[in-house]
Protein backbone atom coordinates (compact mmCIF):
# COMPACT_ATOMS: atom_id res chain seq x y z
CA UNK A 1 0.00 0.00 0.00
CA UNK A 2 1.20 3.52 -0.76
CA UNK A 3 1.93 5.59 2.07
CA UNK A 4 -0.52 9.08 1.44
CA UNK A 5 -0.41 12.19 2.87
CA UNK A 6 -3.77 14.64 3.14
CA UNK A 7 -2.67 18.67 2.76
CA UNK A 8 -6.11 20.56 2.53
CA UNK A 9 -5.72 24.00 1.98
CA UNK A 10 -3.25 24.40 -1.20
CA UNK A 11 -1.89 27.79 0.38
CA UNK A 12 1.96 28.83 0.39
CA UNK A 13 2.20 27.48 4.18
CA UNK A 14 0.01 24.13 2.97
CA UNK A 15 2.40 23.66 0.33
CA UNK A 16 5.66 24.40 1.52
CA UNK A 17 4.44 21.68 4.58
CA UNK A 18 3.96 19.25 2.03
CA UNK A 19 7.19 19.70 -0.11
CA UNK A 20 8.83 18.26 3.06
CA UNK A 21 7.31 15.46 3.54
CA UNK A 22 5.93 13.87 0.47
CA UNK A 23 8.74 12.56 -1.42
CA UNK A 24 8.00 8.91 -2.54
CA UNK A 25 4.25 8.98 -1.10
CA UNK A 26 0.81 10.03 -3.12
CA UNK A 27 0.09 13.82 -1.75
CA UNK A 28 -3.46 14.50 -1.90
CA UNK A 29 -4.22 17.88 -2.61
CA UNK A 30 -7.54 19.09 -1.10
CA UNK A 31 -9.17 22.73 -1.32
CA UNK A 32 -12.73 23.83 -1.85
CA UNK A 33 -11.10 25.84 -4.99
CA UNK A 34 -10.46 22.94 -7.82
CA UNK A 35 -8.38 25.35 -9.42
CA UNK A 36 -6.24 26.15 -6.26
CA UNK A 37 -5.76 22.04 -5.63
CA UNK A 38 -5.08 21.38 -9.69
CA UNK A 39 -1.98 24.54 -9.72
CA UNK A 40 -0.74 23.02 -6.82
CA UNK A 41 -0.87 19.76 -7.62
CA UNK A 42 0.73 20.90 -11.43
CA UNK A 43 3.21 22.46 -9.81
CA UNK A 44 3.96 19.89 -7.33
CA UNK A 45 4.12 17.30 -10.33
CA UNK A 46 6.89 19.00 -11.88
CA UNK A 47 9.03 18.82 -9.10
CA UNK A 48 8.81 15.06 -8.60
CA UNK A 49 5.69 14.24 -6.35
CA UNK A 50 2.88 12.36 -7.22
CA UNK A 51 -0.15 14.07 -7.07
CA UNK A 52 -3.99 13.88 -6.44
CA UNK A 53 -6.57 17.28 -6.18
CA UNK A 54 -9.39 16.82 -4.84
CA UNK A 55 -12.39 19.36 -4.29
CA UNK A 56 -13.50 19.62 -0.67
CA UNK A 57 -14.85 22.39 1.33
CA UNK A 58 -13.46 22.47 5.15
CA UNK A 59 -17.08 23.64 6.27
CA UNK A 60 -18.98 20.69 5.04
CA UNK A 61 -19.17 16.94 6.75
CA UNK A 62 -19.99 14.95 3.97
CA UNK A 63 -17.84 17.19 1.54
CA UNK A 64 -14.79 15.76 3.95
CA UNK A 65 -16.21 12.26 5.08
CA UNK A 66 -15.56 12.13 0.57
CA UNK A 67 -12.07 13.11 0.85
CA UNK A 68 -11.23 10.46 3.63
CA UNK A 69 -12.66 7.79 1.72
CA UNK A 70 -10.97 9.18 -1.88
CA UNK A 71 -7.36 8.84 0.49
CA UNK A 72 -7.94 5.75 2.11
CA UNK A 73 -8.53 3.98 -0.91
CA UNK A 74 -4.76 5.27 -2.47
CA UNK A 75 -3.13 3.86 0.26
CA UNK A 76 -2.62 4.49 3.85
CA UNK A 77 -2.88 7.80 5.34
CA UNK A 78 0.06 8.83 7.05
CA UNK A 79 0.39 12.59 6.95
CA UNK A 80 -2.17 15.62 7.61
CA UNK A 81 -1.58 18.44 7.17
CA UNK A 82 -3.94 21.25 7.62
CA UNK A 83 -3.67 24.62 6.26
CA UNK A 84 -7.18 25.84 4.92
CA UNK A 85 -8.86 28.68 6.43
CA UNK A 86 -10.53 31.77 6.16
CA UNK A 87 -9.58 34.99 7.82
CA UNK A 88 -11.54 37.78 9.77
CA UNK A 89 -11.59 40.09 6.97
CA UNK A 90 -12.25 37.67 4.53
CA UNK A 91 -15.81 35.69 5.43
CA UNK A 92 -18.54 36.21 8.40
CA UNK A 93 -18.70 35.39 11.67
CA UNK A 94 -20.68 32.49 10.74
CA UNK A 95 -18.21 31.18 7.94
CA UNK A 96 -15.56 31.60 10.07
CA UNK A 97 -16.57 29.44 12.43
CA UNK A 98 -18.07 26.69 10.45
CA UNK A 99 -14.58 26.08 8.66
CA UNK A 100 -11.46 26.94 11.13
CA UNK A 101 -13.55 26.01 14.35
CA UNK A 102 -15.86 23.37 13.15
CA UNK A 103 -14.29 22.37 9.76
CA UNK A 104 -11.42 21.78 11.89
CA UNK A 105 -12.66 19.23 14.55
CA UNK A 106 -13.98 17.62 12.00
CA UNK A 107 -11.10 16.81 10.27
CA UNK A 108 -9.34 15.70 13.36
CA UNK A 109 -11.82 13.29 14.49
CA UNK A 110 -12.64 11.71 10.72
CA UNK A 111 -8.52 11.46 9.86
CA UNK A 112 -7.96 10.20 13.83
CA UNK A 113 -9.92 7.41 12.77
CA UNK A 114 -7.90 6.45 9.59
CA UNK A 115 -4.48 7.65 10.53
CA UNK A 116 -1.74 4.70 10.22
CA UNK A 117 0.48 3.49 12.89
CA UNK A 118 3.07 5.68 13.43
CA UNK A 119 2.07 8.68 11.40
CA UNK A 120 1.24 12.20 12.30
CA UNK A 121 -0.35 15.43 11.33
CA UNK A 122 -0.24 19.13 12.10
CA UNK A 123 -3.08 21.84 12.06
CA UNK A 124 -2.13 25.88 11.19
CA UNK A 125 -3.65 27.40 13.54
CA UNK A 126 -2.22 31.28 14.37
CA UNK A 127 -1.07 33.80 16.59
CA UNK A 128 -5.06 35.06 17.29
CA UNK A 129 -5.71 32.24 19.17
CA UNK A 130 -3.06 33.45 21.62
CA UNK A 131 -4.28 36.80 21.81
CA UNK A 132 -7.29 35.66 23.85
CA UNK A 133 -7.47 35.46 27.49
CA UNK A 134 -7.27 32.91 29.68
CA UNK A 135 -10.59 31.48 28.71
CA UNK A 136 -12.79 29.73 31.74
CA UNK A 137 -11.95 26.00 32.75
CA UNK A 138 -15.70 25.11 31.42
CA UNK A 139 -15.45 26.77 28.13
CA UNK A 140 -11.71 25.23 27.54
CA UNK A 141 -13.26 21.83 28.41
CA UNK A 142 -16.40 22.21 25.97
CA UNK A 143 -14.00 23.63 22.97
CA UNK A 144 -11.76 20.66 23.93
CA UNK A 145 -14.39 17.49 24.22
CA UNK A 146 -17.56 18.82 22.81
CA UNK A 147 -18.20 16.26 19.93
CA UNK A 148 -18.18 17.73 16.87
CA UNK A 149 -22.12 17.95 16.02
CA UNK A 150 -22.83 20.02 18.84
CA UNK A 151 -19.49 22.55 18.99
CA UNK A 152 -21.56 25.29 17.03
CA UNK A 153 -24.39 25.20 19.51
CA UNK A 154 -21.85 25.99 22.14
CA UNK A 155 -24.02 29.37 23.97
CA UNK A 156 -20.33 31.01 24.60
CA UNK A 157 -19.71 30.79 20.86
CA UNK A 158 -23.50 31.83 19.69
CA UNK A 159 -22.53 34.95 21.20
CA UNK A 160 -20.12 35.93 18.94
CA UNK A 161 -20.70 38.88 16.78
CA UNK A 162 -17.51 40.06 15.35
CA UNK A 163 -15.42 38.26 13.13
CA UNK A 164 -11.91 38.47 14.87
CA UNK A 165 -13.26 37.18 18.04
CA UNK A 166 -14.72 34.39 15.85
CA UNK A 167 -11.27 33.84 14.30
CA UNK A 168 -9.40 33.84 17.30
CA UNK A 169 -11.92 31.20 19.34
CA UNK A 170 -11.37 29.50 16.28
CA UNK A 171 -8.04 29.06 16.20
CA UNK A 172 -7.68 28.69 20.48
CA UNK A 173 -10.26 25.86 19.86
CA UNK A 174 -7.82 24.13 17.33
CA UNK A 175 -4.65 24.03 19.63
CA UNK A 176 -7.32 22.88 22.54
CA UNK A 177 -9.05 19.97 20.38
CA UNK A 178 -5.02 18.92 19.20
CA UNK A 179 -4.86 18.32 22.61
CA UNK A 180 -7.67 15.94 23.42
CA UNK A 181 -7.10 14.28 19.65
CA UNK A 182 -3.58 13.92 20.24
CA UNK A 183 -5.34 11.39 23.32
CA UNK A 184 -6.96 9.60 20.52
CA UNK A 185 -4.40 9.78 17.47
CA UNK A 186 -1.69 8.05 20.22
CA UNK A 187 -3.91 5.10 20.80
CA UNK A 188 -3.20 4.44 17.02
CA UNK A 189 0.31 5.54 17.40
CA UNK A 190 0.16 8.42 15.60
CA UNK A 191 1.04 11.83 16.53
CA UNK A 192 -1.04 15.65 16.41
CA UNK A 193 0.11 19.12 16.66
CA UNK A 194 -0.46 22.51 16.34
CA UNK A 195 1.06 25.45 14.95
CA UNK A 196 0.48 28.90 15.27
CA UNK A 197 1.66 31.40 13.31
CA UNK A 198 2.16 35.11 13.30
CA UNK A 199 2.73 36.96 10.09
CA UNK A 200 4.09 34.90 7.06
CA UNK A 201 4.42 36.30 3.85
CA UNK A 202 2.00 34.61 1.66
CA UNK A 203 -0.22 36.21 -0.98
CA UNK A 204 -2.77 37.34 1.42
CA UNK A 205 -0.37 38.80 3.91
CA UNK A 206 1.32 40.81 1.07
CA UNK A 207 -2.20 42.28 -0.03
CA UNK A 208 -2.04 43.66 3.58
CA UNK A 209 1.25 44.98 3.12
CA UNK A 210 0.83 46.87 0.22
CA UNK A 211 -2.96 47.81 0.68
CA UNK A 212 -4.66 50.55 3.19
CA UNK A 213 -3.53 48.62 6.26
CA UNK A 214 0.03 48.99 5.23
CA UNK A 215 0.65 51.58 7.79
CA UNK A 216 -0.78 49.41 10.67
CA UNK A 217 1.07 46.48 9.37
CA UNK A 218 4.21 48.07 9.07
CA UNK A 219 4.54 49.28 12.60
CA UNK A 220 3.41 45.66 14.09
CA UNK A 221 6.29 44.63 12.52
CA UNK A 222 8.68 47.32 13.73
CA UNK A 223 7.40 46.68 17.11
CA UNK A 224 8.31 42.77 17.26
CA UNK A 225 11.33 41.09 18.26
CA UNK A 226 12.18 39.83 14.95
CA UNK A 227 11.57 42.71 13.28
CA UNK A 228 10.20 41.36 9.97
CA UNK A 229 7.85 39.18 8.99
CA UNK A 230 8.62 34.93 8.47
CA UNK A 231 8.31 33.14 5.24
CA UNK A 232 6.25 29.47 4.67
CA UNK A 233 9.41 27.78 4.38
CA UNK A 234 10.13 28.57 8.19
CA UNK A 235 6.90 27.60 9.47
CA UNK A 236 7.49 24.31 6.65
CA UNK A 237 10.61 23.42 9.30
CA UNK A 238 8.77 23.54 11.85
CA UNK A 239 6.35 21.31 10.60
CA UNK A 240 9.10 18.95 9.08
CA UNK A 241 10.31 18.31 12.68
CA UNK A 242 7.27 17.96 14.45
CA UNK A 243 6.56 15.45 11.18
CA UNK A 244 9.44 13.66 11.54
CA UNK A 245 11.00 10.83 13.54
CA UNK A 246 12.86 13.20 15.65
CA UNK A 247 9.24 14.81 16.75
CA UNK A 248 7.55 11.36 18.01
CA UNK A 249 7.21 12.56 21.66
CA UNK A 250 5.53 15.88 20.87
CA UNK A 251 2.45 15.85 20.73
CA UNK A 252 -0.98 17.73 21.86
CA UNK A 253 1.49 20.77 21.96
CA UNK A 254 1.19 24.28 20.26
CA UNK A 255 3.97 26.34 18.43
CA UNK A 256 3.99 29.62 18.45
CA UNK A 257 6.31 30.67 15.29
CA UNK A 258 5.72 34.10 15.10
CA UNK A 259 9.26 36.18 15.53
CA UNK A 260 8.15 36.83 18.95
CA UNK A 261 4.98 39.07 18.37
CA UNK A 262 2.76 38.15 20.92
CA UNK A 263 5.32 38.38 23.64
CA UNK A 264 5.60 41.98 22.23
CA UNK A 265 1.52 41.99 22.19
CA UNK A 266 1.20 40.91 26.30
CA UNK A 267 4.04 42.43 27.61
CA UNK A 268 6.16 44.60 24.95
CA UNK A 269 5.93 47.30 22.37
CA UNK A 270 2.65 45.92 20.69
CA UNK A 271 0.75 46.43 24.25
CA UNK A 272 -1.02 49.16 21.88
CA UNK A 273 -2.92 46.52 19.81
CA UNK A 274 -4.98 45.30 22.83
CA UNK A 275 -7.58 47.42 22.09
CA UNK A 276 -8.71 46.47 18.91
CA UNK A 277 -7.05 43.23 18.19
N1 LIG B 1 -0.35 33.96 6.27
C1 LIG B 1 -0.35 34.32 7.53
O1 LIG B 1 0.19 35.36 7.91
C2 LIG B 1 -1.03 33.43 8.55
C3 LIG B 1 -0.85 33.74 9.90
C4 LIG B 1 -1.44 32.96 10.87
C5 LIG B 1 -2.22 31.87 10.49
N2 LIG B 1 -2.38 31.60 9.18
C6 LIG B 1 -3.23 30.44 8.86
O2 LIG B 1 -2.57 29.61 7.94
C7 LIG B 1 -3.54 28.91 7.16
C8 LIG B 1 -3.13 29.03 5.70
O3 LIG B 1 -2.97 30.38 5.39
P1 LIG B 1 -2.21 30.92 4.10
O4 LIG B 1 -1.65 32.23 4.47
O5 LIG B 1 -1.33 29.84 3.50
O6 LIG B 1 -3.49 31.23 3.22
P2 LIG B 1 -3.81 31.02 1.69
O7 LIG B 1 -5.01 31.89 1.43
O8 LIG B 1 -2.57 31.17 0.86
O9 LIG B 1 -4.24 29.47 1.67
C9 LIG B 1 -5.40 28.99 2.20
C10 LIG B 1 -5.96 27.94 1.25
O10 LIG B 1 -7.08 27.37 1.91
C11 LIG B 1 -8.12 27.25 0.96
N3 LIG B 1 -9.38 27.27 1.68
C12 LIG B 1 -10.01 28.32 2.25
N4 LIG B 1 -11.17 27.94 2.79
C13 LIG B 1 -11.29 26.61 2.54
C14 LIG B 1 -12.29 25.64 2.83
N5 LIG B 1 -13.43 25.97 3.45
N6 LIG B 1 -12.08 24.36 2.46
C15 LIG B 1 -10.95 24.01 1.80
N7 LIG B 1 -9.98 24.89 1.47
C16 LIG B 1 -10.15 26.18 1.84
C17 LIG B 1 -7.96 28.42 0.01
O11 LIG B 1 -8.58 28.18 -1.23
C18 LIG B 1 -6.44 28.51 -0.10
O12 LIG B 1 -5.94 27.72 -1.15
C19 LIG B 1 -4.90 29.49 7.53
O13 LIG B 1 -5.53 28.64 8.46
C20 LIG B 1 -4.55 30.80 8.21
O14 LIG B 1 -5.51 31.15 9.20
C21 LIG B 1 -1.82 32.35 8.19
Amino acid sequence: MKQVVVLVGAGSIGIAIARRVSAGKRLVIADYSFENAKQAAQMLDNAGFECTPVEADLGSKESFLGLVNKATALGEVVNLINAAGVSPSQAPVERILQVDLYGTSVLLDEFGKVIGEGGSGVIISSQSGHRLPALPHEQNEALATTPTDKLLELPFLKEINDTLKAYQYSKRCNVLRVMYEATRWGRRGATINSISPGIIITPLANDELHGPRKEGYLKMIEGMPARRAGTPDEVGDLAEFLMSSRGRFISGADFLIDGGCTASYWYGDLQYLKSTH
